[in-house]
């Protein structure tokens, strides 16, 4: 029996079973169209999934689907068009609710060149939060946490003094990550942490995630172009397209047997390790390109390009529904 994910469903949950409760969440940016003229850009349009405390969730998806706009949005960095957020039990809506939100959320951003203050040193770029929610007593004490948080990230305490332009990009992105520990969160929206850096990097600050996560019981979305980089990170993998999710399983499943023609394709490209079976893997090419979020397809946004496509793709949407184990799909044909 399919059942779909509803409101409903998210409120009968067990209590305290998850940290992060999505429903239907919509982003709706207002765009320029002319003279005077706006229109909706659906950046996010309907996305529903919840996190278990200590799992990391993995969002994958290509270039404008609206991987950031989903963590910002749940970092109510923007307010929702749409929908619902429950972090921790506690709806977030009212203004108490978002700051207590900010405590225990925090976001690592994709590029640790540009989200780093040039002109702060390290030690307040990783105080600032600790400022900003006066966490310390005295400054000896907000010296002597930021050293911990610095030793945390395997940044040498003596480094505190200088500026964040000195340091090479996978020690920027520890800094970046030292000051979203600072105020002790439980759940931590990593936006393509890894992407800017180079590839001989990227698989340390991944790791140096994980052991943060066993340490510090920490709950991940994290977020990334690429199937390969989050398949070893994370407990569950979620794959958008064009604002929608189409489609949400554990890791394993979602490798070993993807339903929606869309992971099928990005499965496709990722490489595999064995000589042999790489030489046999085939890419899925997608035909066309992906539609402009301010122009929509009718239905199924990802019909466009689908081979399995039908005249019900284009007439209606297709529902997000548990095929099973948890295994959520949104296609009317597979
Ligand atoms: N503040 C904004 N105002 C208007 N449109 C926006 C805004 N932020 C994002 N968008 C648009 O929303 C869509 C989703 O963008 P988003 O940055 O969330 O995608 P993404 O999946 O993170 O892409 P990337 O992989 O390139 O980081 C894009 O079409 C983008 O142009
Ligand atoms: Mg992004």
């Amino acid at each position: 029996m399919s059942e779909t994910m509803t409101a409903t469903q998210t409120t009968t949950a067990a209590q305290g079973e998850y940290l992060l409760e999505v429903d239907d969440l919509k982003q709706h940016f207002m765009v320029s169209s002319g003279f005077l003229k706006s229109r909706p850009l659906k950046a996010v349009d309907g996305v529903s999934f919840k996190i278990r405390p200590g799992e990391t969730l993995g969002l994958v998806g290509e270039s404008g689907c609206g991987k950031t706009t989903v963590g910002r949005t749940l970092m109510y960095l923007y307010e929702p068009t749409g929908g619902t957020i429950v972090f921790d039990g506690e709806p977030i809506k009212s203004r108490k609710s978002v700051k207590n939100l900010r405590l225990q959320a925090q976001m690592v951003f994709q590029d640790p060149y540009s989200s780093l203050n040039p002109r702060m040193t390290v030690g307040d770029i990783i105080g600032e939060p600790l400022d900003v929610h006066k966490l310390y007593k005295n400054k000896a004490e907000r010296t002597a946490r930021i050293h911990e948080l610095m030793q945390a990230v395997n940044l040498s305490s003596e480094h505190a003094t200088r500026y964040a332009h000195e340091f090479s990009g996978g020690q920027r992105q520890r800094i970046g990550i030292a000051r979203a520990l600072a105020v002790n969160p439980k759940f931590i929206v990593c936006d393509e942490p890894v992407s800017a850096l180079d590839v001989s990097i990227q698989a340390q600050v991944i790791n140096m995630f994980e052991d943060l996560q066993k340490e510090l019981g920490l709950t991940y979305l994290f977020i990334a172009h690429d199937l390969s980089v989050v398949k070893h990170i994370s407990t569950r993998i979620a794959v958008m397209y064009l604002g929608k999710m189409v489609e949400l399983a554990d890791a394993n499943t979602l490798y070993n047997h993807p339903i929606h023609p869309y992971t099928e394709s990005l499965l496709s490209a990722v490489p595999i390790a064995d000589p042999r079976q790489e030489r046999q893997r085939q890419r899925i090419v997608l035909e066309g390109d992906v539609p402009s979020p301010l122009n929509m397809p009718s239905g199924c946004a990802f019909r466009t390009r689908c081979k399995y496509a039908t005249e019900q793709c284009a007439a209606e949407t297709p529902p997000f529904t548990d095929r099973g184990g948890e295994h959520f799909v949104a296609c009317w044909n597979k």
